[in-house]
């Protein structure tokens, strides 16, 4: 049976050293986000709350060609949201918050002024994640090359076009 998350905005910078150490928690050392990023960013998070226990966050960066990786280049995305962070917290993961989350931000996004798309930029070998983003209706989008650092890698890149 799905849970059924609610999202609560995130009070930047306030709370930044909450999710800092959520995302920790769910990413390891490996792909956390720098606070440095979080900070130099236009992002605004939600947190998904499983009866109002912080369950993971989600978050968009609003610059256009922000970079969502410590190492990347920016996207040079005009007219989309871009994906900073979705993570779920290992505990709750397998019960469909990713998707449902996936899926929130698909249908937030568009409220977004001036937007035609969201999309997502995922390592390769993270099918989990890619499989999420298809089952809630995403499209494959081309791929950029070792978008990644530590371990570099490819990103696969997933955008829903509203
Ligand atoms: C990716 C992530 C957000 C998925 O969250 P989740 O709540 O566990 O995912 P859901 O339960 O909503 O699963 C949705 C679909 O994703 C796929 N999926 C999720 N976890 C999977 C896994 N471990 N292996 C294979 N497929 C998986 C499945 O297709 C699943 O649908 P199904 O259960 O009907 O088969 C979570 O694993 C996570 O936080 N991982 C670490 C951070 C990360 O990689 N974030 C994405 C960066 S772009």
């Amino acid at each position: 049976m799905p849970l059924n998350p609610l999202f609560a905005r995130v009070q930047l910078p306030e709370e930044l050293p909450d999710v800092l150490c959520i995302d920790r928690m769910i990413y390891g050392d490996a792909d956390t986000i720098s606070e440095e990023l979080w900070r130099a960013n236009n992002i605004v998070a939600h947190w998904i709350l499983v009866d109002g226990e912080k369950a993971g966050v989600v978050a968009v960066a609003l610059d256009e060609g922000a970079p969502t990786t410590i190492d990347s280049d920016p996207v040079p995305e005009e007219g989309s949201v871009l994906i900073f962070t979705i993570g779920v917290l290992p505990a709750f993961q397998r019960q469909g918050l990713g998707l449902a989350a996936t899926k929130w931000l698909g249908d937030e996004a568009p409220h977004i002024k001036g937007r035609t798309s969201i999309i997502s930029t995922i390592r390769q070998s993270n099918a989990a994640s890619i499989k999420m983003h298809e089952h809630a209706g995403w499209e494959q989008d081309g791929m950029r090359a070792l978008f990644f650092a530590e371990p570099p890698e490819d990103a696969v890149i997933m955008r829903k076009i509203f």
